[in-house]
């Protein structure tokens, strides 16, 4: 598994904002897209493309598109969807799937509530998004059901991970092809599985239901 850790100081300054127990959902919504945005630039450093034709004003050469099949982006719900619009604005031909995964409180165990997939996933590059790794459950989850369906590659994208949650995933993976980016890896979870020092409940910050 690759796993690359965000440094940068813009996505560094953003995270803080983000972390902030004061900045109120909108500034909070805002920051996950562009969060997204940045941390896309590498999460699609290995996205397949093909050679194609192209006639310039000057002259006829080679450039590159996006190769098909199309990648396909999987925000996890419900606080992954908050970084689908910030992914889609760089790769927008890329089609997107849903799964709904909910943790159990009590367990930790992820819940599977919604899936919105192709049957079929061979040959796919697939790009899952959630921002928060905590202790791992939910996108192990995730990552299998792509690799069940077929997938060939995927990329997960977290804005904030920790070191449980990337242990969790890399058993999980073995040698299967996984990248992992990371806008950040914090200290680790709290006894309530919340990550430390974290920025609480990101589905609820994102969506005011706090
Ligand atoms: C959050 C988060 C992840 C999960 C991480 O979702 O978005 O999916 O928790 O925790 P884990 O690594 O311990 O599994 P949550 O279950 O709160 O659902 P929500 O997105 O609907 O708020
Ligand atoms: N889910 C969240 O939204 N935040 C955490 O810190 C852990 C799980």
């Amino acid at each position: 598994m690759r796993v690359h850790i965000a440094d940068h100081p813009l996505i560094t300054h953003k995270l803080s904002v983000l972390r902030d127990k004061n900045t109120p959902s909108p500034i909070f919504r805002q920051l996950t897209e562009e969060l997204m945005t940045l941390l896309a630039y590498e999460a699609t450093r290995n996205v397949r493309v093909e050679q194609c034709e192209i006639e310039t004003p000057v002259t006829k050469t080679v450039g590159v598109k996006i190769a098909s099949p199309k990648p396909l982006v999987v925000p996890i719900l419900r606080a992954g969807l908050g970084m689908l619009e910030g992914m889609t604005k760089l790769v927008p031909t890329a089609e997107v799937g849903f799964l709904g995964l909910v943790r159990d409180e009590e367990t930790f165990q992820p819940v599977t509530y919604a899936e919105r997939l192709p049957d079929d996933l061979s040959g796919r590059q697939c790009f899952a998004l959630d921002p928060m790794l905590a202790t791992g459950g939910s996108l192990a989850a995730a990552i299998s059901y792509l690799f069940d369906r077929g997938a060939e590659h995927v990329t997960a994208v977290c804005l904030l991970g920790t070191p449980e949650g990337l242990k969790k995933i890399e058993e999980l993976v073995g040698d299967r092809d996984v990248t992992l980016v990371l806008g950040a890896l914090d200290e680790g979870l709290n006894e309530k599985g919340y990550i430390v020092p974290g920025l609480g409940d990101a589905g609820d910050r994102l969506y005011g239901t706090a």
